[in-house]
């Protein structure tokens, strides 16, 4: 079972898990809210392995006729409300999502995998979260010095890091923002069911995702839709707070390895050695947009527009994942600048998946089609 696999990084998993084991049935589970898009699986919708359920995971009943049905004994679980400035006008919808929908998950699959014959054996329940709950780092470098270990998503000509202290496993729970604060206490829900059941979980902390079917409300596809469009482009304070970004595939990757290969109870965290200036990345959007448009160097710069800041923007985020790459081989395939072009092309080629998603005509379609089910 997949949760949110309609969605950004859910899809990418759901592609990557049914392409590549045909032996598993992947059931995906998924309320298609606003960020949820079946488009992101047409490729793949046909695939004989391959179930879509709409269901929300708050519906603790539906969860566990869903399990008990198809036998679920390895969920991946990445359903949640994920955008921040969402979270800082509607923080309830944050905490029934996050909070409430994982733990009605996680009691669903205690109560199922109670009634196996062999226990836990063979039973796995993975958490997706995020670098934000451990708050934010100091931006004490902000001109940026030489990285200490290098990625290949961080090598090429950009290789700097911004701070001197980096995101451990171990590094204490600090959220500021409604998004980090309930994922911190889902994160906390599936520990604690570990700890006091003995349910075989596993958590992992990744930094910023980008690339194909990410909802145009996050920095990079929100920006590329906007240059295209010549649009502002709101710049959220003076636009130096520091991201560490990381192609989704390669989060898919690492996903996969650690569903299979993760130890329980152990937390990993997913991250490129990859940080860059939001301001330093709007630039390199608008020279690539510009350029596969045929447009002249740097003319959409005027489109930059500095605007009030996120209410308690996080600094600096920034991931050390040697614990992944050192227990389980991990690491980034691609590099930023090739990560970056590709996404640029991605959503230049596919313009009517932009459309479709800024006009939200996909809602409407699926409303009609799932109206009464
Ligand atoms: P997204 O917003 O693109 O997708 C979320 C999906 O969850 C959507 O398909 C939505 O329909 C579904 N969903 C929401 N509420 C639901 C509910 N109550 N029941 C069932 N389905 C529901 O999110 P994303 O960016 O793909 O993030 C996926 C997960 O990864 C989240 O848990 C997020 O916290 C985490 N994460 C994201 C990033 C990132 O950069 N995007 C980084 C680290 C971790
Ligand atoms: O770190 C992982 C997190 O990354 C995930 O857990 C979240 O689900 C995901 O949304 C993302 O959170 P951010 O808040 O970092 O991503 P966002 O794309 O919203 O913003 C990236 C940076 O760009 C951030 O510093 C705010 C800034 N920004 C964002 C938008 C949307 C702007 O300056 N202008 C904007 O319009």
């Amino acid at each position: 079972m997949i949760t949110g696999g309609a969605g950004f990084i859910g899809s990418h998993v759901v592609r990557l898990f049914v392409n590549k084991y045909p032996q598993y049935h992947i059931l995906n589970v998924d309320k298609l809210t606003y960020a949820g898009n079946l488009a992101n699986l047409k490729d793949i919708e046909d695939k004989p392995n391959y179930t879509f359920v709409k269901a929300d995971i708050c519906d603790f009943d539906r969860m566990v006729d869903l399990m008990k049905k198809e036998n679920v004994t390895g969920i991946i679980h990445l359903a949640a409300e994920s955008h921040v400035d969402r979270s800082i006008r509607d923080p309830f919808t944050f905490a029934r999502t996050n909070v409430m929908g994982t733990l009605s998950l996680l009691q669903a699959a205690k109560l199922c995998w109670d009634e196996r014959p062999d226990g836990y054996e063979g039973c796995r329940f993975y958490h997706i979260s995020t670098d934000e709950v451990y708050g934010a780092l100091e931006l004490n470098h902000p001109e940026g010095i030489p990285a200490p270990y290098s990625t290949t998503a961080s090598s090429g000509e950009h290789h700097a890091v911004y701070g001197d202290d980096f995101f451990l496993e171990d590094t204490r729970y600090n959220p500021h923002s409604p998004y980090s604060a309930s994922k911190a206490s889902s994160d906390h829900f599936v520990r604690a069911f570990h700890d006091t059941y003995g349910l075989p979980t596993i958590v992992t902390n990744c930094s910023n995702n980008y690339g194909p079917y990410q909802f145009p409300e996050k920095l990079i596809p929100l920006f590329i839709n906007n240059i295209r469009k010549r649009k502002p482009l709101p710049v959220y304070g003076k636009g130096d707070n520091v991201r560490d970004w990381l192609y989704v595939e390669d989060h898919a990757r690492a996903i996969d390895i650690i569903f299979h290969k993760g130890e329980v109870a152990r937390t990993y965290n997913i991250g490129g050695f990859n940080e860059w200036k939001n301001i330093d990345i709007i630039k390199v959007l608008i020279n690539t947009v510009d350029r596969l448009l045929g447009r002249a160097e740097g003319e959409d710069l005027d489109l930059i527009t500095y605007v009030t800041d996120r209410a308690g923007h996080d600094k600096r985020y920034a991931i050390d994942s040697r614990r992944l790459k050192d227990e389980l081989g991990w690491e980034p395939s691609l590099q930023f600048e090739e990560g970056i072009e590709k996404t640029v092309r991605w959503y230049l080629d596919n313009e009517t998946w932009l459309e479709n998603v800024t006009s939200g005509d996909y809602l409407k379609y699926y409303d009609e089609m799932y109206r009464g089910r």
